[in-house]
């Protein structure tokens, strides 16, 4: 059948597109206004180039490596992507069950159409949990103590999202979330009332509000309410890098927000180096937006990364075969990245280095 054809990753999205009404696969892959970002992320992979090594032994390939403390299969791991149950019935478990079944980390989106609690039952495995600091703090404490108790690793706090991005097919297809279907994490909060005027309608159909105030001082209060390392999740400048370490976070997520937030940022693997340098090692550095090859893995993790998360490739597969399909992105872009080390002439994640790549602005030949 269709599905056993499927050679690589980019193949989910044409069929999702048939699946999906209009409105929700314009929702899942739109970037912000022009879209130059949204190509961008892509194309910046293709201006990198290998330095392959030969005549080394590469009988033997460990794609293992070790993230905040935990071994995983591969550095490869799934972002945060919002209202998973509109590209399939069982929405974010599927896609729990799939990493933990590759043997990686899930992020959990806070506007996930399932709940802490219910990830967590779905089965065990590692996994994170994205926050969005909303208006009313007395609900983030709340999510961040469910959270908690719910098992997860981590917090990945979004902050390239003090308003909604501009994108313009949700706008022309009034995109609204399926009456069926909840932000699981509200339920049962008590929210402050919002105003359904602020973020671009947004705010109307999941009923709570991001707050555009958000800065560095509320940084240093999330740090006080959990235990849980902190990463940031939207840095693309060695500055803000920066002032991250120093305010003591965990570990910097250089992403776009797969393009859907402010048009014409670089490309991630573009800003990549610069964040690597600012950080200089004091804590990883993760990077998401574009990747679709296990190529693209190997190219950020030669430019510093520690690991990279995917997004979209995750929806669409969800949306074309569920679990399996989520199964199979991940087994497809571990089998594309071994064989990159090999072909490469890297057998450990540790022996992955700058020069094994080229970029344009190298100065060296
Ligand atoms: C996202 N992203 C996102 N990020 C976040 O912090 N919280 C969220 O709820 C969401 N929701 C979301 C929905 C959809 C449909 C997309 C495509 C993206 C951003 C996401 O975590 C990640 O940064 C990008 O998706 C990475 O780029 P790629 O892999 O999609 O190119």
């Amino acid at each position: 059948g269709k599905m056993e054809n499927i050679t690589n990753v980019m193949e989910y999205e044409a069929i999702a597109r048939e699946k999906l009404p209009k409105m929700v696969y314009d929702f899942y892959a739109s970037g912000a206004e022009d879209q130059w970002t949204l190509h961008e992320n892509r194309s910046a992979f293709s201006r990198i180039l290998f330095r392959p090594r030969i005549l080394i032994d590469v009988s033997n390939i460990d794609t293992t490596t070790t993230i905040l403390g935990f071994e995983i299969s591969m550095p490869i791991m799934v972002a945060p992507t919002a209202m998973q149950k509109m590209a399939h019935p069982e929405g974010e478990l599927a896609t729990a069950r799939a990493t933990s079944a590759a043997g990686t980390i899930m992020t959990l989106s806070l506007s996930g159409t399932c709940s802490v609690e219910e990830v967590a039952s779905t089965g065990p495995g590692t996994r994170f949990f994205q926050l969005y600091v909303i208006e009313d703090r007395n609900v983030v404490r709340q999510l961040v103590r469910r959270a908690e108790k719910a098992g997860f690793k981590a917090i990945a706090v979004t902050v390239d999202r003090p308003r909604l991005g501009r994108r313009e097919a949700d706008i022309k297809n009034r995109f609204t979330l399926p009456s069926y279907l909840t932000i699981k994490n509200f339920e049962g909060l008590d929210l402050a009332t919002i105003d359904r005027t602020n973020d671009s309608g947004f705010a109307t159909y999941v009923g709570y509000q991001f707050d555009r105030s958000l800065n560095w001082k509320d940084l240093k209060w999330l740090q006080t309410i959990t235990k849980l390392p902190i990463l940031v999740k939207g840095v693309l400048t060695a500055e803000d890098a920066s002032l991250a370490v120093q305010e003591g976070i965990a570990g910097i997520i250089v992403s776009n927000h797969g393009a859907r937030q402010l048009d014409y940022v670089p490309a991630t693997i573009m800003a990549l180096e610069e964040v690597v340098k600012a950080v200089q090692g004091r804590v990883p550095v993760f990077l998401d937006g574009g990747v679709r090859r296990g190529t693209d893995v190997f190219k950020a993790l030669a430019l510093g990364a520690s690991g990279v998360f995917i997004g979209r490739p995750v929806v669409f597969a969800l949306a074309a075969d569920g679990e399996a399909g989520v199964r199979k992105v991940l087994q497809m872009l571990h089998d594309e990245f071994e064989l990159t080390m090999a072909l490469s002439g890297c057998r450990s994640i540790k022996e992955i280095t700058r020069a094994h790549v080229m970029t344009p602005w190298d100065n060296q030949r």
